[in-house]
């Protein structure tokens, strides 16, 4: 047997650069949704306040994409390096930036064409373009100054200032190959909402700090008309009102190379049907680890060996602030839509301690508890008609949230409307709403303008009062005494405030 040589010999080397198709493999890991995360994070980086997504139709078909922003632009001498693949600048201490490569990999996830145009405070534009699939090479469009202005004032819905960049994608592979106005629209809303609803739980910490807005809107190029812009809201996967258990949420920490890492531990009260617990996909996977990144999430749910996901643990979040890069602890992906941890994460989590002692397995323990309490309090309580027209959704959401429903049963409305006498409401079971006495509703009000879901609180004390009514084949003596006793002390009631409201 031959001798095993520790080094590989040479003898010269040959230039080797990438061939442009290289750049078709970029971000291939990325959505829509991502991608456009990707480069709201550029704009944030470069201190803007406020960022537009704009999609382009022309005769029906849509055909681009805008993202545009009035943050702080481009330096003339710093727009190659920043068209470079892998180009990377010296990062600040909270810039979102690490690669080099966000705006190259996720424009060409999603388009032909990457158009970027600049203006910084010395009134400066730049303009540059990538295509790929057209070139054998690695050479950068120069796009001239006249354009680049042009595309820069253009009427944005954006708040304006003097700076800003105008990031623009043709050939948006993504995009329904027809002008069909039905598939169009379709198409258009369920992809904004998904990149509302994405951009509004990734960017949560920063939307409610106020430190950026964002709103996405449409523009049919044959009419020279933007459609409505859409705000993009926080959506925070800890945004419960009261934790399921009093002790929480609570902070364990584990040191790791010198660096303390915190586990801050949260339990939310019970199943919920807000938005904020439900997230996209399921709530089994919506369990378990958030890790944010320089108030930017990352990575929403898994365990990543800590424990197993389990449906008992469904009440269980806990969030990671990763802003140290700690060696081999942590990777994130370059699209920034992943953090995959390292072998040593599941122990470290096991060494983790609260302040009183309190362990990852109390947690999970105290996480499950609250899931049996929760579940145990909703099945013992009586079921109730489920709430319809006249109740605001949050109170809709709540309401659902904490009580069973008949099943098989139409929802009770709550709405005015104007009739004699002086009762304050009436019981209509058969259309199944209550009917509330138009005549007080300005007294109600108070002088606040009325609308479907006016005056929540009197309509939730009515509902928890009245609903049992609703309930049943026919109305027994009992339902129509009870009925009459609420007629009498409410309509007494409401003459009171109306006599005090008129003596003001
Ligand atoms: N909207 C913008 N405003 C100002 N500068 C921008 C904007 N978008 C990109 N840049 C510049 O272009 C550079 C390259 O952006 P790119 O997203 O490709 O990489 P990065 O942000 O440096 O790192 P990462 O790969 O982590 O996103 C940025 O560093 C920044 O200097
Ligand atoms: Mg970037």
């Amino acid at each position: 047997m031959s001798r095993w040589r520790t080094e590989v010999p040479t003898s010269g080397s040959v230039s080797l650069p990438p061939d442009p198709h290289a750049l078709d493999g970029l971000g291939r890991n990325h959505s829509i949704e991502t991608a456009l995360a990707d480069l709201v994070d550029n704009s944030i980086d470069a201190g803007a306040s406020d960022v537009l997504i704009r999609f382009m139709q022309q005769r029906g078909r849509l055909c681009g994409l805008y993202v545009v922003d009035n943050g702080r632009g481009i330096r003339a001498d710093r727009v190659d390096a920043a068209m470079t693949v892998g180009g990377s600048a010296a990062y600040g201490a909270d810039s979102l930036g690490k690669f080099g490569l966000g705006m190259k990999a996720a424009s060409f996830s999603q388009a032909r064409s990457l158009t970027v145009l600049s203006r910084t405070a010395d009134s400066h534009v730049v303009g540059r373009r990538w295509r790929i699939g057209d070139r054998t090479d690695f050479q950068c469009d120069v796009v001239p100054p006249d354009f680049a202005h042009e595309e820069i004032d253009r009427s944005w819905n954006l708040k304006s200032s003097d700076t800003g960049t105008v990031i623009r994608w043709d050939d948006v592979t993504g995009f329904p190959a027809t002008d069909d106005p039905t598939r169009v629209q379709g198409f258009l809303t369920a992809t904004m909402t998904r990149i509302l609803d994405h951009l509004g739980l990734v960017m949560h910490r920063l939307l409610a700090e106020g430190r950026i807005n964002i709103g996405i809107d449409a523009e049919d190029t044959d009419l020279a008309t933007a459609g409505p812009r859409f705000d993009v809201t926080p959506l925070d996967p800890f945004g419960y009102q009261k934790p399921g258990h009093l002790d929480y949420p609570k902070r364990l920490t584990a040191t790791a190379h010198g660096h303390a890492i915190h586990f801050d531990c949260h339990i939310w009260p019970g199943r919920s049907k807000t938005r904020q617990f439900q997230l996209v996909g399921g709530v089994v996977q919506r369990q378990g680890l958030y890790f944010y990144r320089r108030k930017r999430l990352l990575h929403a749910g898994g365990w990543d060996g800590v424990t197993v996901p389990d449906p008992r643990l469904q009440l269980a979040r806990v969030a990671i602030d990763i802003d140290d890069e700690i060696i081999g602890l942590f990777h994130m992906n370059p699209e920034k839509s992943r953090v995959t941890v390292g072998p040593e994460f599941a122990h470290l989590a096991e060494q983790a301690r609260g302040e009183d002692g309190t362990t990852m397995a109390d947690y999970l323990r105290d996480a499950e508890a609250a899931y049996r309490t929760s579940r145990e309090r909703s099945r013992n309580r009586r079921r109730m008609m489920p709430p319809g027209r006249g109740f605001e959704p949050a109170l809709k959401g709540t309401i659902a949230d904490e009580v069973p429903f008949v099943e098989g049963e139409n929802p009770i409305d709550i709405r005015w409307r104007r009739f004699e006498g002086t009762d304050l409401f009436t019981v209509d079971r058969d259309s199944r709403t209550l009917w509330l006495n138009d005549q007080y509703r300005s007294t109600v009000l108070s002088g606040r303008r009325g609308g479907l879901n006016d005056a929540p609180l009197v309509k939730a004390l009515l509902y928890l009062l009245v609903e049992d009514v609703f309930q049943g084949e026919y109305l027994g003596a009992k339902d129509k005494d009870n009925i009459a006793l609420w007629q009498e002390v409410l309509t007494t009631a409401v003459l009171c405030e109306v006599a005090r409201s008129e003596k003001e």
